[in-house]
């Protein structure tokens, strides 16, 4: 008797809404293609410990419309894992365990971190496909990720309720945004709630500029703006010192000089934090207007997921496992349009999808008289 196609699941990096209707659409169609669906707890760390769970039709009722995700999340890496505090390489452990668990295929769902955790896996031979998971659409190779559309609606909805107090106390709202160092979802959910400057990572700005913009308003009658930050964005110098300490990472030519660099940006990164809190108070000494900050933080990564990424999730998790029984491995599955196709792991890992200088999304919102602080 031919035994059954076997595949294990797992769900790595910052949670998102969207994973379960995820881990439900590649668990439903593996079932229904008679194939049985192992789940591993926490990322990668449940593959390199085997902690598994049984996902079964029972498993996967009623998870569609829930939050965060049923196999729980980590951000432990195959290759440097911390194991009673000391640091290994648990990529042998972790294909032994693929083997132990008899496992044809391993689907990851997961972001930047993910991918190149999961090429880490195919390159040790195992049969990986991945999906792409995050809220901040910067995944390489897809057209968006799934946490997207759901943590757009979250922004723009905080977005729109920040507008009664800006207007009712004539105050600049700033709103900071997630999106890690790419700025599609304040791109997105500026332009979807009416902000009125939006701050991106791609965009160094002047805080001159945006204080010019703000008393603009204030001048034709209207006292109050609204500034949606993402959490990436960078003053026009900070962001010359983030571009020298990246080239020199990427000129290093030893250990040493792209250990220095490394250490460099994590120092610029520790300065940059506080960021939006002094936006606030420079916009308050330039234009005389109270400012006050609200950081949307993790209420964007929480809750049910949206139609749109319900939607999406069941379409890449059953393609992933038609991939699966085609053979098809070593792939992510990307949105593409209306469609999914499958792109090499090797292509995503590593590339940050950043927005585009010239994307119609910043045109659209130049239009209608956003200023970018450029
Ligand atoms: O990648 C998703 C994300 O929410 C980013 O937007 C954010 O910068 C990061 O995760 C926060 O990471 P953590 O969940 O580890 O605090």
């Amino acid at each position: 008797m031919k035994r059954k196609q076997r595949i294990g699941i797992l769900t790595a990096g910052g949670d998102s809404p969207g994973l379960n209707a995820a881990i439900r659409g590649v668990g439903k169609a593996a079932l229904d293609a008679g194939m049985e669906i192992i789940g591993f707890r926490d990322g990668f760390r449940g593959l390199a410990e085997n902690n598994t769970i049984r996902l079964d039709k029972r498993g996967l009722a009623g998870i569609l419309t829930i939050g965060g995700t049923v196999l729980g999340t980590g951000r432990d890496k195959p290759h440097r894992m911390k194991i009673n505090g000391r640091e290994r390489d648990m990529r042998d452990v972790i294909v032994r365990n693929y083997q132990r668990n008899k496992l044809d295929a391993l689907v990851c769902l997961g972001g930047g971190g993910t991918h190149k955790n999961a090429l880490r896996l195919v390159e040790k031979g195992l049969n990986v496909v991945t999906l792409p998971k995050t809220i901040d659409n910067d995944l390489a190779m897809t057209d968006t990720t799934i946490g997207f559309d759901t943590a757009l609606g979250i922004a723009t909805a905080a977005i729109d309720r920040l507008h009664s107090t800006a207007h009712s106390h004539h105050r600049i709202i700033i709103a900071e945004i997630m999106g890690h160092r790419a700025g599609w979802l304040a791109l997105g959910a500026g332009i979807a709630g009416g902000a009125d400057v939006i701050l991106i990572p791609e965009i160094p700005y002047d805080v001159r500029n945006v204080a010019a913009a703000i008393r603009r308003r204030k001048q034709f009658g209207t006292n109050f703006s609204i500034v949606a930050v993402a959490e990436g964005a960078l003053p026009m110098r900070e962001a010359a010192h983030f571009a020298i300490a990246a080239r020199h990472k990427r000129e290093a030519k030893n250990k040493a000089e792209k250990l220095r660099a490394k250490h460099e940006l994590i120092h610029l990164r520790e300065l940059h934090a506080g960021h939006t809190m002094r936006l606030a108070k420079q916009l308050e000494e330039l234009t005389n207007l109270e400012a006050r900050v609200t950081i949307l933080g993790y209420v964007q990564r929480g809750g049910t997921p949206s139609a749109g990424d319900r939607l999406l999730a069941t379409r890449l998790g059953t393609a992933a496992v038609d991939l699966i029984i085609n053979k098809e491995f070593g792939v992510m599955v990307a949105a593409c349009g209306d469609d999914v196709r499958p792109v090499p792991i090797a292509e995503v890992a590593g590339r940050m999808k950043a927005v585009p200088e010239n994307h119609s999304w910043i045109t659209s919102a130049r239009q209608v008289g956003t200023c970018f602080g450029d």
